[in-house]
This record gives C-alpha cells, structure tokens and sequence, in this order.
C-alpha cells in the first residue's frame, strides 16, 4: 500500500505542470462521476472554498496553490464517505509546513528507519521522477509545502550550494513545484572556509559577501527555495560561538544575505552541552536552549525562524513543552517535531503521534509559533516509511500543520479508511490500536516522565544505565532509596523558566501529572500518587501493563484483514514488537527491584 493514495487513485503517469492542472488531473481520475470546476483566485494563496451548486457540480475557489489543497479536501472527504457542507473554506494556520529530511550525500538517512535516502546516493542527487512526484503528492494531499532534503548534519558540506549540484536539486524543485512543495537546504555555518576564507565569523565582511554571494547562486537556479536551515554550535557542528558571537549575530548575517530573495534562516535551537561531566549536578540539559535564546528575544531579522524541538531534551516518550516555544514572543518561531521513531520504536513498534501533538497543543498558545517542522520518517522502502501503519504520523502531521484544532481521532480515522477501506468493526480496532499505541509504548519504556532508559547511540530497545555515566546529561540517578531529578527551584531550577501557572502545575509533586512527576521531581519509592499506588508499585504496574496491552495489540493486528503486500510488514514487526516489550518489561523491573528490594505486590515475575 503507498501509504493512503492507492485510494486517491492509480499511479500517476502524468508530469503535471501547475498545481491546477494537477487539481484538475486528480479530480478527474478520482471522484470521475462527480462534475468538478476550478478557479483560481490568486489573493486567496494556499487557501480554498469548496461551493455545491444546486445542479450537483463542485467549484473550487483557491490561490495557485489553493487549488489543488481544496481538490484532494474533496476528494479525501468524497473517499472517506464524509458529508460536506453547502459551502466550505479553509486556509493554513501555518505558513511553513515542514519536513526536514536527514539525508546524507552518501545515500544513508541518519535516523532513518525505511530504507535508504529517497534523494541521494553515492555523494550526489539521484532520485526516481516518479517516485518524487509520488511524494509530492503524499505532501501536498495533506497540505504539507516545504520539504529540506539533506541532514542538518551537514556531512559534506559544499554539495548544494556547488554549481555542479545545484542544476540537479533545480531539475527537483521544477518536479515538486507543481505539487506546492519548496525545497529548502541544510547549510554548514563552516562552509565559507571550503572556499578559501579562513574564518566563518558571521561579523567578517569576506563571509559576510561569501553568504550574499552563494545565497544569490542559489536563489538564481531556484527561484522559490524556502530557506537554508542551519544547526550550528550542537553537538559537534560549526557555529557563531567559535568566533565570540551569540545566535543572532549568526542568524542575521545570513538572513541578509537571503532576504533579497524572499528566503528564510530556519535556526534551530538544540544547543546544549553534549560533553558533560555525569559528576556534575550544576549543569541541567533541559535548562540549555532557554538559557542561549530567551536573552536574544525581540534581536532576530524578521525572516528568521528559531526551530526548537517540541521538549527540552530530544524526543523522549514524554516531555513537557520547552519553555522557549511559550517565552519568546518577538521572534518568529517554528515547532519541531520527530516523525521519525528515534526513541520511540524504530518504525517496527507502533506509535502513532498525533494523541502527543494534541497534547502540546493544548499548552501552546496557536499564536506564538508561526511554522511546524517534522523530522521526515520517509525512505526509498517501497510504502515509504517502513512500517505501513507508520504513514499515519505524516498524515496526521499534515493536517495538524494546517489545522493544528484537527481532531486525533478524526484524522486518524480519515487515514485509515483512505488506506485500507476496513468495516466499521474493523476500521474501528485499528483507531483505536493507534491512538493508544503511544501511551503503551510508554508504559513499556519509560513512562512517569523518567525517560533515556534506551539503549545508548542506537536508541532502540532497554539499558536503564546506558545513559547514566555518560557525557549527553541524560540522567535518572535512581538509586537504593529514589529516582528522578528535582528540577524545581530547589533543584536544578530549571521548572522557572515556565510561566507562573505552570509552574504551580508542575512544581508540587501532589499536583504536578503523574506522566510527568519523574521529569521535574527526585521522589522515594514510597512515594504515594494519586490513585494510592506507590511509586515502586507504579512502576512496575505500567510495566507489566504495557507488555499485556502489546499482546492484546498483537491479537487486534493478526485479526485484521490487511492487504498481502502489508500483511507480511505488519505481523513480522508486531512479533518484533513483542519481544522489545517485553525485554523492556523484564529488564526496567529488573532494575528497580535489585536497586530498591521491593517485591511486587502482585507477585508477578521479576527477576532476582
Ligand atoms: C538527536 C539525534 C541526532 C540528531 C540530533 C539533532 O540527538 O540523535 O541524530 O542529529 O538529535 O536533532 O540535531
């Protein structure tokens, strides 16, 4: 199944020129019984108004790129059987709906679970045409319009900025221009001294006209290209603190360079020292990116974007929204999210997002980001993204990011009657099974907030230790008496970077969600929550419970009807599944119980 657009209709054997002419092209092969007109309103830009006239025809009203998002709402709502009203408009709360792609030149994807790099192969561009216009589609159908396609680890940094390169990645973004998809690059901060400037101080006026200079090469042979997105100062990468000067200085100068052309600086902040002592307990990770941005608010060039990861660590299971998304309200800021399942299963366990999307909605004021990011879970594996029901996170996350009001449930039902069209009892087990399936991910991990219990570089499967003594400042310091970490003020502190009201939320261990407690408090295991449960007992509880969820799971996934060429996918990794669970089960009860001396007061297996 090529993730949901088998039902849009069969292959598409057309090179679409424009994105109307693509709307035309989809509705007609689509929904070919039902009368469809398309005008374009170019003021009304990526928006769209879908009218039912009395006499059974559909008009589409849109901007260039309006049109085609209004074509795949009705044929996404025709398909799933939906009612429409007799008049109906829509436009993005976003105006940069992202996925970044961590693709090297050398064809590996870093963090990559389906298979190989959809874009590069042997250090230089190398994609099938049909397959790129097959991803246009799967972006644009769910309102997806920016697509970087090389890592934020820049691993060789001249490729597309050079002549050589930039004629192939201008031959892509002629293919996906009709599909409302931009292409944007990840730079190397580094990269002027390539070119014979001995320094990359963003105040030298030789890297200074290097950047106005390359950004004027680049904007030539791609006209439309959304931005350069850059990691600098993170974990090993080039950056402004080399040189004495701090983010803004670094994001401005290239913002100048790139603003002639309508282009975007993407900064992202995931700085943080990656080197630290385990010995030291002044150093807290989490406080890091609030303590190198939140002094520069209001500082940034108005086409810059700071981009920080949805947490304040990296993608855990659970973690509490960071900070800097709810205190810089004069910068521009974007939202990053991991489609990717770094932490969180591989693509082999399920885990279906959008249940913690809504979650971080919920605390995020719609106001204070103007984009959304995803770390792409895409390869050239033939569905896309490895596990078949893994393409339900790229969906969600597009209607997300055009609506971030979008319903978990709705949106999750909407992509699995598109994909396999089950019955309503079997449609039904299958919504349910993914929108629980992060919280029993969790509950086998990591759950209670304590997060980086995972196997260390790889990031899949148990080592409640793995992290413990290393240099990431990912710690848990469970010992024979407690676990957690007080990140209160009379711990690290890192809890007053939160706005008063969450503050109080989170700061008392007797109000603050269990799902967090861990995060921000050092607790014993006597400790009693909420429902009574000790701590110890807790975790051992949501343990065993996570594994038996995973073995009702399994039962649900070999019940269900799905096509052949899934089938196989599905049920080899849901036993693989199994198992991760019930290492991760066995061996974090394991820990516990020969750390506390606890027994299970259940007397269920664990080991001495
Ligand atoms: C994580 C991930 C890295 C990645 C980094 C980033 O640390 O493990 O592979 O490069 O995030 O977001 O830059």
């Amino acid at each position: 199944m090529k993730a949901w657009l088998s039902r849009l209709q069969n292959d598409l054997d057309f090179v679409p020129s424009s994105p109307k002419e693509l709307a035309a092209y989809e509705l007609s092969h689509a929904l070919p019984d039902i009368p469809c007109r398309i005008e374009t309103d170019p003021a009304m830009d990526e928006g769209y108004r879908i009218s039912h006239s009395p006499d059974g025809t559909y008009l589409i009203t849109g901007g260039t790129t309006g049109v085609l998002y209004g074509a795949y709402a009705l044929i996404c709502r025709v398909l799933c059987g939906e009612s429409l009203p007799d008049e109906f408009r829509s436009s993005p709360q976003y105006a940069l709906r992202m996925i970044n792609c961590w693709d090297n030149a050398d064809g590996s994807v870093e963090r990559g679970y389906s298979g190989r790099s959809l874009f590069f192969e042997g250090g230089h561009l190398q994609y099938d045409p049909f397959r790129m216009r097959e991803l246009g589609r799967l972006l644009a159908s769910v309102g997806l319009n920016v697509l970087c396609i090389n890592n934020v680890n820049v691993h060789f940094p001249a490729q597309l900025l050079l002549e050589d390169y930039l004629g192939e990645a201008a031959a892509l973004a002629d293919l996906l221009r009709p599909f409302g998809v931009r292409l944007m690059f990840s730079v190397d901060f580094s990269q002027p001294m390539r070119h014979g400037i001995p320094t990359a101080d963003p105040l030298d006026p030789a890297v200074q006209a290097w950047w106005k200079e390359t950004a004027a090469r680049v904007w030539k042979a791609i006209p439309d290209l959304a931005g350069f997105l850059v990691k600098a100062d993170s974990e090993g990468r080039p950056g402004p603190f080399t040189y004495g000067r701090n983010h803004a200085d670094g994001a401005n100068m290239l913002a100048e360079a790139v603003r002639p052309f309508g282009g975007s600086i993407i900064w992202r902040c995931f700085v943080y020292n990656c080197r630290q002592d385990w010995r030291d307990t002044k150093t807290d990770r989490p406080k890091a990116a609030w303590e190198h941005y939140a002094f520069l608010d209001g500082q940034f060039a108005d086409n810059v974007i700071l981009q920080v990861k949805h947490g304040p660590f990296d993608f855990q299971v659970r973690e509490p929204l960071s900070p800097l998304l709810l205190g810089m309200k004069k910068t521009h800021m974007a939202m990053e999210l991991q489609l990717a399942q770094e932490y969180t299963g591989h693509q082999i366990d399920i885990y279906t997002m959008i249940p913690m999307w809504r979650e971080l909605f919920e605390e995020l004021p719609e106001s204070n980001i103007m984009s959304l990011a995803a770390v792409s879970n895409l390869g050239r594996d033939e569905n896309y993204t490895g596990h078949p029901l893994a393409a339900v996170n790229l969906f969600t996350y597009g209607l997300l990011a055009w609506d971030p009001q979008t319903d978990a449930k709705e949106a999750v039902t909407r992509w699995a009657r598109l994909t396999y069209a089950f019955s309503p009892a079997d449609e039904s087990s299958l919504v349910s099974l993914l929108l629980s399936s992060r919280r029993t991910y969790e509950k086998y991990t990591a759950p209670l907030g304590i997060g980086w219990m995972i196997t260390p570089h790889d990031h899949y499967g148990p080592n409640p230790s793995g992290y413990e003594y290393d240099l990431w400042g990912t710690y848990h310091k469970a010992n024979r008496d407690a676990v957690g970490i007080d990140r209160t003020a009379a711990g690290t502190g890192y809890l007053l970077q939160y706005p008063d009201s969450l503050q109080q939320k989170y700061g008392d261990p007797v109000t603050c969600p269990d799902l967090y407690i861990l995060f921000f408090h050092r607790l014993p295991y006597t400790f009693r929550m909420k429902d009574g449960r000790t701590l110890i007992q807790r975790i051992y509880d949501d343990h065993f419970d996570g594994f038996s969820e995973t073995q009702a799971m399994a039962e649900t996934i070999r019940s269900l009807p799905f096509p052949e060429e899934d089938r196989k996918v599905i049920l080899d990794r849901m036993d693989r599944q199994l198992c991760n669970a019930k290492e991760w089960c066995d061996i974090i009860n394991t820990f516990f119980f020969r750390l506390s001396g606890f027994r299970d007061e259940h007397g269920r297996t664990i080991y001495d």
